[in-house]
């Protein structure tokens, strides 16, 4: 492959922007040279246009910006058809919607053409990783990782653990949710850019043997992930209470069977106390905060502030079907007016950071992807600055590129993503 040259504005971060003021790298004509699907070079024209190989293909992206590629650290890929459900909040929604969806995904052929369907939806989105619940049926995460692996794409899926709660039809028991994980594990992690996320559904839905399981899978698979929901609805958090009495709290479930970590991402965490926040905090969980879905299903206001006081990790996530977008740029929109509502200014900058190398570090893959270092994987996205009138317009008076940051992620939608790249090569480009 030879080198390819993109020149445009370049924005990314170095480190978390709320702990050090020259996080963000803003290059206003600068140059990402790709060699062999990473990145060999992140400089100003100035300084690399005369020293490229000269077999280097220059790309010019005019009045556009390039940033990382965004990551989404939750959301359903079986639940593409359940968007937009009406009327319900959690536990109505699941019976109602959720479950009859995810079924359907048993059937092979269906699973594929719903994984291709949701991939190209992130793409389309400018989401180049993501964190991907499927459902209990195995045959949802071979679909899924196979679409992703012929894609080039980093993903991170795992087969649903579900053994009450739930309809006989996606009931697995703790030995066949410990074997079916097991042997998807052994034939998918690791695999190109794939991994694996060992998946409890939440604890409802889970009975203390099969948790149990979980934990062994954890400890006897080092580097795969752990991904469930938490403290999302209040009914939800009362009824793990009624069916864990000998347990603390919420989180407390979830420690006592070894599920939390550094490699573990819980969504939502909106009702949780302060023994739960310290707990996540001392054993580097991730919250993966879904404002979106949150508002949909209408659970709550999760207190980002909170989180940052404590030291909890926190990435963002779409959470669809839940979320009613697949865009991280709505999604950033509804996180912004989530903190508003709680008397929180949310900035652009760590607005964009959790999309992207906040996202990278939440998910434990920041020595892969997250931002232009040299050597990283080269997933990223070209913004349009021209992308709808409006924004043209409101970009053209921006006096700082904190500003112009903040009017795309308020504004921004699929629109805004005029092509995206995953390993170097063009995965999307807009029509
Ligand atoms: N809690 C348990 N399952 C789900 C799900 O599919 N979506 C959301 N948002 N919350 C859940
Ligand atoms: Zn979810």
């Amino acid at each position: 492959m030879t080198p390819v040259a993109h020149r445009g504005e370049i924005v990314h971060f170095l480190d978390d922007p709320r702990n050090d003021d020259h996080a963000l790298e803003y290059i206003q004509d600068g140059i990402l040279l790709i060699e062999e699907g990473h990145v060999a070079a992140c400089q100003s024209a100035t300084t690399l246009l005369g020293a490229l190989p000269q077999s280097t293909t220059v790309i010019e992206h005019t009045d556009c910006l390039i940033v990382p590629g965004f990551i989404d650290t939750h959301v359903h890929f079986p639940q593409v058809d359940v968007i937009a459900s009406h009327g319900a909040q959690l536990l109505e929604w699941l019976e109602t919607y959720t479950f009859p969806a995810e079924r359907k995904l048993g059937d092979r052929a269906h699973a594929t053409e719903v994984a291709e369907f949701f991939l190209d939806e992130l793409l389309r989105n400018g989401t180049t990783t993501a964190l991907v619940f499927g459902t209990s049926d195995p045959v949802s995460v071979d679909s899924f990782f196979e679409c992703a692996r012929a894609r080039s794409l980093r993903m991170i899926c795992g087969k649903v653990m579900m053994d009450r709660n739930a309809p006989d039809y996606l009931c697995d028991t703790p030995e066949t949710s410990r074997n079916q994980s097991q042997d998807l594990i052994d034939r998918w992690h690791g695999v190109d850019r794939l991994g694996y996320a060992v998946t409890p559904r939440f604890a409802p839905t889970s009975t203390p043997d099969q948790l149990a399981v979980a934990g062994d899978l954890l400890r006897t698979n080092p580097g795969v992930h752990l991904h469930t929901h938490t403290s999302e609805n209040r009914d939800e958090c009362k009824w793990v209470q009624s069916l864990f009495p000998e347990r603390s709290n919420y989180i407390d479930v979830y420690d006592h069977y070894g599920l939390l970590g550094k490699r573990s991402v819980l969504a939502h965490g909106i009702h949780l106390c302060q023994t739960e926040w310290k707990r996540l905090a001392q054993t580097n969980s991730t919250i993966a905060f879904c404002p979106t879905s949150n508002l949909f299903i209408g659970s709550g206001l999760f207190d980002l502030k909170k989180a940052e006081e404590i030291g909890v990790t926190v990435g963002i996530g779409t959470d669809v079907g839940g979320g009613d977008s697949y865009s991280i740029l709505r999604t950033l929109n509804e996180a912004y007016k989530v903190q508003q509502l709680r008397g929180y200014n949310l900035g652009a900058k760590t607005m964009l950071y959790l999309a992207t190398l906040g996202g990278a570090k939440s998910l434990n893959l920041e020595s892969c992807i997250g931002n232009f270092d040299k050597g990283k994987e080269a997933d990223f996205v070209i913004l349009d600055k021209n992308a709808t009138s409006l924004i043209s317009r409101r970009t053209r008076v921006s006096q700082s590129i904190e500003e112009t940051l903040f009017a795309l992620a308020m504004l921004g939608d699929d629109r805004l993503i005029k092509s995206t790249y995953a390993l170097g090569k063009l995965a999307h480009a807009r029509t």
